[in-house]
């Protein structure tokens, strides 16, 4: 362990804790990054250090890090009981208003909702009832699952199968079989000279279909995606790119799963992020914003026909075999009414709307006095921006300059938290930030983006030509 204090806090986390998504050897060499609380949009660290934390969180604080009345309905649903189940016919009073609002806002008719405590769980729970639809019409074999490149659905064993990053399969001899993965839409990256944003969505419905004729279409349940890629670097698809993947699987009988749980509940300028891309999903699954994190719930909303399905398979009486004991906890429940509340009275998708506004104009004057950023994209506040070598050519930056992670830490030396995806920088803010709020972090984003040129400037000149 590098310099770190015996029986500090900082050396006690690296002796005793194992951290999600991080590289063990480095951390005992670093060690952590500890927050303390949270005011508003910003964190602050145990040395009372502040940082606009313009990821909230982990995607997930819409209502930011200090919300007095989610506390309070936390509170108030723990004056009644800490704990209620939904098996075997019960259910807390709570859970079932919950689930009359989530219904009330579902993008898919006739919905009902199924509530579980992590984005895994909700779209694993979508694999089984994909499975269940097509056995109960008669179709058994149709079992395999479609994921994308560059996509992210969780870190249990199927979730981790449907992502597309090989970070999630690389240990563990995933992903399964039966799980394949088709072309991530990114035009930016993906378009053959000349082609069109059009041609380019063409062709990637025409390669689906190649794969699902290769595979057999019988033997292929459901195709999932995320409306915009979160963690696979933000990835707006081109216009009329769901519309040609949809009819190719309606086309073949293939269920469209949605992943809301980053774009769910305002985040990409509509209640849900397939309004905002032209999906259209028989199911979805929702996590993150639709408790702002403060609680670990997460649910899916299923439509007529997956109903259908459930009540044929157990219409002789056998259970629907599946449940988590915190699924619909009544202090979760409590706290995601009381959230989506909150989003109404504030009015979130016109608010996302103007802040996103705000963001993306300012990011993209910025980005037009730098030699280094390739593109702006996203859709409401849930923005990226990418880092190139050169923009006229689209050139990448060689990897081992590590351009994104260089980002990253300079910018949390200037109190700004992003999410670095290679060389892309995300900015997914709680959806409160106000206008001051934006404005601080443009101010930041500028001055971390010119501290990166210059340092590659350096790397550049003659005494760091080895770099070239
Ligand atoms: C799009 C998407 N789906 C699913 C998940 C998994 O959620 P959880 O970590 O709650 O299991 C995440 C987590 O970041 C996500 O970004």
């Amino acid at each position: 362990m590098a310099n770190l204090k015996p029986n500090s806090a900082e050396a006690r986390d690296v002796l005793f804790h194992l951290h999600s998504q991080t590289n063990p050897g480095r951390h005992a060499e670093v060690g952590p990054l500890i927050m303390a609380r949270g005011e508003g949009v910003h964190v602050f660290d145990i040395n009372g250090k502040r940082y606009l934390e313009a990821m909230a969180g982990l995607w997930c604080t819409s209502l930011g890090f200090s919300n007095a009345r989610l506390k309070a309905a936390a509170a108030a649903a723990y004056d009644k009981f800490g704990f209620y189940h939904s098996f075997n016919h019960k259910t807390p009073d709570v859970t079932i208003d919950l689930a009359e609002q989530l219904v009330a806002l579902s993008p898919i008719p006739d919905a009902q909702a199924y509530f579980a405590t992590s984005g895994s769980e909700a779209t694993e729970t979508m694999v089984k009832l994909a499975w269940v639809y097509h056995a109960a019409r008669g179709h058994p074999a149709k079992r395999k699952i479609i994921g994308r490149d560059r996509g992210f659905h969780g870190s249990t064993i199927v979730a981790a199968s449907m992502c597309g990053l090989p970070r999630m399969h690389r240990e563990y001899g995933l992903p399964l079989p039966g799980f394949l993965h088709t072309h991530c839409p990114d035009a930016y990256h993906g378009t053959l000279p000349g082609e069109t944003d059009e041609a380019f969505s063409n062709r990637l419905a025409a390669d689906l279909e190649a794969m699902i004729l290769a595979e057999g279409p019988d033997t292929i349940a459901a195709f999932i995606a995320e409306p915009i890629n979160a963690g696979g670097g933000i990835v707006v698809p081109p216009e009329g790119y769901f519309a040609g993947i949809e009819a190719v699987l309606r086309r073949h009988d293939i269920l469209v799963l949605g992943d809301e749980v980053v774009c769910g509940f305002g985040r990409t300028g509509n209640w849900f992020g397939c309004q905002t891309v032209g999906m259209q999903p028989d199911m979805v699954a929702l996590a993150k914003g639709l408790s702002s994190s403060y609680f670990p719930i997460s649910a899916v909303l299923l439509g007529r026909p997956i109903r259908d399905a459930l009540a044929q398979m157990n219409k002789a009486g056998e259970l629907f075999g599946h449940g988590f004991t915190n699924s619909g906890h009544p202090v979760g429940a409590a706290v995601a009414l009381e959230t989506l509340r909150i989003y109404h009275e504030m009015d979130v998708v016109g608010h996302v709307r103007a802040m996103g506004a705000r963001l993306k104009t300012g990011l993209a004057a910025i980005a037009a006095g730098s030699g280094i950023v390739g593109q702006v994209r996203g859709e409401g506040l849930m923005i990226g921006v990418e880092l190139v070598a050169d923009p006229l050519t689209r050139t990448a930056f060689d990897p081992d300059l590590k351009v994104g992670a260089l980002f990253d830490a300079l910018a949390l030396d200037n109190g700004l938290i992003i999410r670095a995806m290679g060389d892309t920088i995300g900015f997914c803010p709680p959806l409160i930030i106000d206008a001051a709020g934006i404005d601080e972090a443009l101010d930041l984003f500028a001055r971390t983006l010119g501290q990166v040129e210059a340092k590659l400037r350096e790397t550049r000149s003659p005494a760091g030509q080895a770099a070239e």
